[in-house]
């Protein structure tokens, strides 16, 4: 088992024991139709590990209070745990300080909350925004919204036939541009953006950007410091942490600037008759009781990754990635979407001739595995690649090889079925 320990030492890619880490998440014992579980849908929902169970089942168990508000010691142990743990995930990505780390519930909220409170007191009308055509519709529908109400338009780069980035006209892409939102690693494709580079020519040119990291932080080493991006959104669920938490991290100073996004208790610091003044960060951004459990659970999913170190969670998909890559390419009548496996993270989208992508996944399904079929909150990228749907097949840290193989075996099954 891997300890939660944040201080153990990162495991190197030698002395981890992949079976040691699947034997952590008691939900893979378990049998679906009679057949055991094999879980592909990490890039929907991650399965969580026993210490962030035990961990959250501890808080209720033993200091269940609410936070900032108590001054008896069960809430004094419920503030601790919650401001211990956003520290934990402020390191995890490098942040500068604590205070950059918002807790919200998703991904989503926190681009929304980008939208409602930075946006709406930044940008104009005649601004642009520019995103891609292989956004998930939380990176798209916000700033729809955004744009009907102020007369802000929207641009999208361009997704190549490789399933990469078109990004040869960038400078020209980025006239009138304010800001850059763009996911780090397609939830389709898998393709990991070269977000480095665009964030070095987005700010040569004066533009922020904040990035979709919601497949990026559970799968890759993401340093917001080397990266110098502005905002980055990313979810606790798909990092073997619970669901209902998430992260908006920001540069101070543009935290320091936005106005609040919701109101109510703990984003105060004052409140009359009259009007509020704001709390201090992070708290500004937290209006209510939050997801006290949820968040120390996001603090020890960061533990047990940081325990096998995100260098070797990431060289681990990429072997996954290649192996699946070779096996289902191989085989005739499917089509998979996406690059190859130096590019991308561990997620094969793909389309089984004659079989429509639901099909597949119920099929699949009565073999005991998990795919995900649909638009996958995609229909602009479903579109571009003229396919009404995708079966989908993603990957984690307890994924084995002999997964891959059941999977390739499945997609025999459905061709024969549909032979
Ligand atoms: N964004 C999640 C997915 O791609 C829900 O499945």
């Amino acid at each position: 088992m891997i300890s939660s320990n944040e201080t153990r030492q990162q495991a190197t890619k030698s002395t981890v024991d992949w079976e040691h880490v699947r034997a952590d998440f008691p939900i893979l014992k378990r049998t679906v139709h009679g057949k055991p579980l094999i879980y592909l849908d990490s890039t929907a929902t991650s399965q969580k590990p026993q210490p962030v169970l035990d961990i959250m089942n501890d808080y209720y168990l033993t200091c269940n209070a609410n936070i900032h508000r108590g001054v008896y010691e069960i809430s004094e142990t419920a503030t601790r745990r919650y401001e211990e743990a956003r520290s934990k995930i402020g390191r995890f990505i490098n942040a500068r300080s604590s205070r950059e780390i918002i807790y919200t519930r998703n991904t989503t909220e926190s681009i929304n909350l980008v939208a409602y409170s930075w946006a709406r007191a930044n940008l104009h009308e005649g601004d642009v925004i520019l995103l891609s055509k292989m956004e998930h519709h939380s990176n798209i529908v916000p700033w729809q919204i955004l744009a009907r109400e102020r007369g802000i338009a929207l641009r999208f780069l361009d997704v190549s036939p490789h399933g990469t980035l078109v990004l040869d006209n960038l400078s020209e892409m980025l006239e009138g541009v304010r800001l850059v939102s763009l996911t780090q690693m397609s939830n389709v494709l898998g393709t990991i953006n070269p977000v480095e580079e665009i964030i070095t020519e987005a700010h040569a040119v004066g533009v922020l950007v904040l990035l979709d990291a919601a497949q990026s932080v559970p799968h890759l080493p993401v340093d917001v410091q080397a990266l110098d991006v502005d905002f980055l959104a990313f979810s606790g669920h798909k990092m073997c942490g619970p669901t209902g938490i998430g992260i908006l991290y920001a540069k101070r100073v543009l935290l320091d600037a936005m106005p609040p996004f919701l109101g109510g208790g703990d984003m105060i610091s004052s409140v009359t008759l009259d009007g509020f003044t704001t709390n201090e960060l992070p708290w500004k951004f937290e209006a209510g009781t939050p997801a006290i459990a949820e968040a120390i659970g996001l603090g020890a999913a960061v533990d047990y990754l940081n325990g096998i170190g995100m260098e070797n969670v990431h060289a681990r998909e990429q072997e996954l990635t290649a192996y699946v890559l070779d096996k289902v390419r191989a085989i005739k009548g499917v089509t998979v979407h996406g690059p190859d496996a130096s590019e991308k993270g561990g997620v094969i989208s793909f389309e089984v001739e004659g079989a429509h992508p639901h099909d597949v996944a119920t099929i699949l399904d009565s073999e005991g595995i998990c795919v995900r079929a649909g638009h996958h909150c995609c229909q602009p990228l479903m579109h571009h690649l003229d396919v009404p749907a995708l079966a989908r097949a993603s990957f984690y840290v307890y994924t084995r090889i002999s997964d891959i193989d059941a999977l390739v075996e499945g997609i025999a099954k459905v061709q024969k079925v549909f032979a």
